[in-house]
């Protein structure tokens, strides 16, 4: 297997990957939401070769309500391609796009469907409220991270030697 590697993209990088993995029925175009466009978003992919086969991206963007986060970042478009799921690619993949916020006090937030729900709890998410309204995927839940808590979490792993 070679070796794959994590790097900062623009824009124009992920929409393929988050196209056919997430919303194979919409025009590439309109996977692209205002919050991509700032200046400051940050889309990250993983290589394998020349081919990216993962993507993520950070926004800013407020948390709706019930989170109670005033400022915020949104992760959204995160895709592996499925040939390479289930091989840690979809956490490296939001850790770095995370690793990326410079500012530390803030929250991240996303909305998952319940069948991914399960891995950014893995990821130290947290449910703030399930059955969200959203205007392509329905009922969805909405989940938290808060980065200061995370670096605390994953300095506690590193100690008790979790990776
Ligand atoms: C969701 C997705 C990004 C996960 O990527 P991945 O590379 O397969 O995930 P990882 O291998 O990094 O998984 C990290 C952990 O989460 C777990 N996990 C992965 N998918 C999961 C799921 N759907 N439900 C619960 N746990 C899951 C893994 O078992 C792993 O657990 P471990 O740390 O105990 O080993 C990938 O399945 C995908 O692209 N799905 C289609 C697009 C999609 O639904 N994106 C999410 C939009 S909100």
């Amino acid at each position: 297997m070679h070796k794959i590697s994590m790097m900062r993209v623009p824009l124009s990088a992920v929409i393929p990957l988050r196209t056919s993995e997430l919303r194979p029925e919409r025009h590439p175009r309109d996977t692209i939401s205002s919050g991509d466009l700032l200046a400051d978003s940050i889309h990250v992919a993983a290589a394998l070769q020349d081919q990216l086969v993962g993507v993520a991206s950070a926004v800013r963007e407020q948390a709706p309500p019930p989170s109670g986060s005033a400022a915020g970042w949104r992760i959204r478009g995160v895709a592996v391609a499925s040939h390479l799921r289930d091989m840690g690619l979809g956490r490296q993949l939001v850790e770095s796009a995370c690793n990326l916020i410079t500012d530390r006090e803030v929250s991240v937030w996303l909305y998952a469907q319940e069948r991914v729900g399960g891995f950014y709890v893995k990821l130290g998410f947290v449910p703030v409220a399930t059955r969200v309204p959203h205007h392509i995927s329905g009922l969805v839940g909405l989940y938290e991270l808060k980065l200061g808590n995370e670096e605390k979490s994953t300095s506690k792993q590193r100690r008790s030697g979790k990776a």
